[in-house]
């Protein structure tokens, strides 16, 4: 039996048919969009490296039904940037050596940004680590990565003042 579901995905509105009800977000994103930045790492929850935003909360896309989420916003890593113009997130991760290999990038991206919109990320390193914890980096670059984060909200609150001043 098939299913039809719509997913507004990085702005455009998309629909699928899909011949079986156990097709994930993450498949479905990466086998049928061809958006392969969404990583598939463990499979099973473990890692974060196939995070993304499902309207605006951070998930692990391997882990969700995407006949669940029929009429969903999603937003993943092909969708962050606008044109040339990076994410702060993005911009920071690269002006501090965040990664090494790349694999986990796009999730602790969206894991990011999910995060400094839930409004967690404040000025705390432990804080941000401790939001962050579901997303693993192999190459163990932490370091760099929770110092990006940390400069991309200070960025953010600052353009925010500015903007409400
Ligand atoms: S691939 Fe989804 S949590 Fe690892
Ligand atoms: S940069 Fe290689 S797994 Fe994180």
């Amino acid at each position: 039996m098939n299913h039809s579901i719509s997913l507004t995905v990085n702005g455009a509105r998309r629909d699928f048919v899909l011949d079986d009800p156990r097709v994930t977000l993450l498949d479905l994103l990466r086998e049928r969009l061809h958006l392969t930045g969404t990583k598939k790492g463990c499979d099973r929850g473990q890692c974060g490296a196939c995070t993304i935003l499902v309207d605006g909360k951070r998930i692990n896309s391997c882990l969700a039904l995407a006949i669940s989420h029929d009429g969903a916003d999603i937003l993943t890593i092909e969708g962050v940037a606008h044109g040339d113009q990076l994410h702060p997130v993005q911009a920071a991760l690269i002006a501090h050596d965040g990664f090494q290999c790349g694999f986990c990038t796009p999730g602790h991206i969206m894991s990011a940004i999910g995060m400094m919109r839930e409004g967690q990320a404040g000025n705390d390193p432990e804080r941000v680590r401790e939001c962050m914890s579901g997303n693993l980096c192999r190459c163990g670059a932490y370091a760099g990565i929770v110092d990006a984060v940390l400069e991309a909200q200070a960025g953010m609150d600052e353009s925010n003042q500015r903007r409400s001043a």
